[in-house]
């Protein structure tokens, strides 16, 4: 039975969908079955790993008209990762839900006929806490927050983790914070390790000791509809993507035999 993952954050460029795709990514290449889920109209995961998003039919099919999930899945490019594509008609599915019995469960309905299928669904949010997000968080097992090294990153945090805790509380008890990853670490810069030392004072264990560092290689990756793993191994994006990945089968004692190496030495500098 996989674990759905939901990657949130209602502020955008984070990193949210950079990681949805690259952890995703790395796990397929560590053999780990893995399926992402687009839940963002804006359809940057789907275009990420190759596909048109005007080409293909979509989630809004399995929300709106309850075609099954493996209808729409497709395979990528990338070892053990199959997407379940967005589409910019994602929006009106929002207001589409609106008047449907269930409408924070509907996701949810559509990945339990998948859930065997895969080692792991990663559903990579939309840069809100809307109906979507809302039933990408009902739908997970658990949610992972990514949150930029920058000015204000703790901003807006308060609100995600209130929209956890209502989730939680009438829609999905069982739901977890998985962790916060720390992204677009600059090491030239001294306000990211004090961003870094700040998140760590709040959140403690909570915070991924794999943190991502800034690497042009991540931002180009997606125009060639590769993950950073399949793009370039070596780069620096793909080692963190790599390790992160690696950290987050440990916390969940998850390792595959000739799969558990060290975790990479390169956060040295932090
Ligand atoms: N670690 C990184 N290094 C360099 N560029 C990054 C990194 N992470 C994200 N980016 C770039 O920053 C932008 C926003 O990232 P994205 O993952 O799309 O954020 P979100 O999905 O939260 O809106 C994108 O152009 C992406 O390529
Ligand atoms: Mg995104």
């Amino acid at each position: 039975m996989g674990k759905i993952i939901a990657i949130a954050n209602q502020k955008g460029g984070v990193g949210k969908t950079t990681t949805a795709i690259n952890l995703s990514g790395c796990l397929g290449v560590l053999e780990y079955k893995t399926l992402i889920v687009d839940a963002d109209p804006q359809a940057n995961a789907t275009s990420g790993v190759g596909l048109n998003p005007k080409n293909t039919r979509n989630i809004y099919d399995c929300l709106i008209n309850e075609i099954h999930p493996k209808e729409l899945i497709l395979e990528t490019g990338n070892p053990n990762l199959d997407i379940l594509p967005s589409h910019i008609d994602l929006v009106g599915a929002e207001l589409e839900m609106i008047n449907l019995p269930n409408r924070e469960q509907m996701l949810k309905k559509a990945l339990e006929k998948v859930k065997n299928d895969y080692d792991f669904i990663i559903i990579d949010c939309s840069p809100s806490l809307g109906l979507i997000t809302v039933n990408a968080l009902s739908a997970a097992d658990s949610v992972m927050i990514p949150v930029q090294c920058e000015y204000f990153a703790l901003e807006g945090l308060g609100k995600l983790l209130n929209t956890i805790k209502i989730v939680q509380g009438r829609l999905n008890p069982d739901l977890e914070i998985e962790g916060i990853v720390l992204t677009m670490y600059d090491t030239r810069l001294r306000l990211a390790n004090q961003v870094v030392d700040e998140v760590k004072t709040h959140f403690q264990e909570l915070v991924f000791d794999t943190v991502i560092h800034r690497n042009t290689k991540l931002g180009e990756a997606p125009s060639y509809g590769e993950t950073i793993v399949m793009h370039d191994a070596s780069s620096k994006g793909s080692i963190n993507y790599l390790n992160f990945a690696r950290e987050l089968l440990q916390k969940n004692n998850l390792t595959k035999i000739g799969n558990d190496d060290k975790i990479i030495e390169i956060n040295d500098e932090l």
